[in-house]
């Protein structure tokens, strides 16, 4: 039987088919999103997640546009054996027999992210299918360019996303969503209202409720004024689905910690606070890797007198662990809607499809059986593997 996390990959394929075809707002699926103001660390702690230096980052507005970034762990020598080849934005995902491809069973490699020198992973871009790309600087490039074709060149922000996978046997199956920062005074082309602009981006993000909000602050500004946390709590009072992350922990003022925010004495949040120390703007100039800024990063919360004690619970790679598993229990948690919502879809679908007549059935690569099949696939195994039951989805 398939574990949760074997679903993670099939709700990843369901949420580019549904993309493509109906609009991708439809089946509202579990989601990472990451907010806070701007230059807080956002793309720094996503990059380190995913462990790949490939995100823009910097100081100033560098994050112009949504980046939704799907990662999906491969079996560590496989590539054409599984079923991932077919999940790609490749020309060949809209015929064949992807739809009878099984979901192997793979759990994720909890010990990933130190390996940098691994041929398998690659990235592809919705915008570009079919093109593989080996080479992460030339990610970073191609989203450079990607956010300047739309959103121009003078730091404004524009509000289509970019849609990015990235395949590793190394990260952890999850979908993650990088966002521009809050800022509050407009500079190049950025209209006068560019404050209201990104709030409300950020907000229709964080307002799925299938959304787990990473609030983002640095630790060397006070707590009270941090924007993300400002932000996810008028979405989620209760602190339910937020997650916050502090940054920037080695910039604190000498003889000051986050002790008490990071055991949770400070600032109500279910999920809790994790510390994490991404490279600074000065180990970006001097090309410092990320294998030994996440070493360096172990080793400062192991031996810092005020974090050994809590240092099994801080840093990145406690991090990706802590987000694998609130993505699953959350989706565990949000499967009757998803089934519901599903369910609504496919008597939709079904009900057009039969008003295009047996021509819409009639070839086995037509759009419509293929997307009809792929549900029906996603909600069997959805049901069966956490119900422990057979589909209620009729179909
Ligand atoms: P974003 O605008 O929120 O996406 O932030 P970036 O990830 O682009 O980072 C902004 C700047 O802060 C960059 O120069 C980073 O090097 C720096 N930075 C981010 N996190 C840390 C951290 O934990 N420690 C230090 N020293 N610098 C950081
Ligand atoms: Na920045
Ligand atoms: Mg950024």
């Amino acid at each position: 039987m398939s574990s949760l996390e074997d679903l993670i990959p099939l709700v990843n394929r369901l949420q580019d088919l549904v993309f493509n075809t109906i609009g991708s707002d439809t089946l509202d699926l579990p989601q990472v999103v990451v907010v806070g103001s701007q230059s807080c660390g956002k793309s720094s702690v996503l990059e380190n997640i995913v462990g790949r230096d490939f995100l823009p980052r910097g100081t100033g507005i560098v994050t112009r546009r949504p980046l939704i970034l799907q990662l999906i762990n491969i079996p560590t020598n496989g590539t054409a054996a599984t079923p991932i080849p077919n999940d790609s934005y490749s020309a060949s995902n809209h015929s064949g027999n992807q739809t009878n491809s099984s979901v192997s069973s793979h759990g994720a490699d909890l010990q990933p992210i130190l390996n940098e020198n691994n041929s398998q992973e690659w990235g592809e871009f919705l915008h570009i299918p079919g093109r593989k790309f080996y080479d992460f600087a030339e990610i970073r490039r191609e989203i450079e360019s990607e956010t300047a074709r739309i959103a121009g060149s003078n730091k404004g922000i524009n509000r289509l996303p970019i849609n990015l996978k990235i395949f590793s046997s190394h990260v952890l199956n999850l979908t993650l969503v990088d966002l521009p920062g809050l800022t509050k005074i407009p500079i190049g082309d950025q209209p006068t209202d560019i404050e209201r602009q990104t709030r409300n981006l950020i907000l229709e993000y964080i307002a799925k409720p299938n959304s787990i909000i990473l609030a983002v602050s640095p630790a060397n500004v006070d707590l009270v004024n941090s924007e993300s946390l400002k932000l996810a709590r008028q979405i989620d009072p209760q602190g339910k689905r937020t997650i916050g992350i502090l940054t920037k922990i080695d910039l604190m003022d000498h003889g000051t910690n986050a002790l008490d925010i990071l055991s949770g004495r400070v600032y109500p949040l279910k999920l809790g606070f994790i510390g994490v120390i991404n490279r600074s703007q000065q180990d970006i100039h001097a090309n410092k890797c990320l294998r030994d800024s996440l070493q360096a990063e172990k080793e400062y919360f192991l031996t810092h007198p005020a974090y050994k004690n809590i240092s099994h619970r801080c840093g990145t790679q406690f991090l990706a662990k802590s987000l694998n598993q609130t993505l699953m229990s959350h989706i565990r948690e949000r499967l009757p809607d998803i089934k519901a919502k599903l369910n609504t879809l496919m008597g939709q679908t079904e009900q057009e499809l039969h008003s295009y007549g047996d021509k819409a059935f009639s070839s086995p690569q037509s759009r419509g059986t293929l997307i009809l099949q792929l549900m029906t696939k996603f909600a069997t195994t959805f049901v069966s593997s956490i119900d422990g039951t057979a589909s209620e989805i009729s179909t």
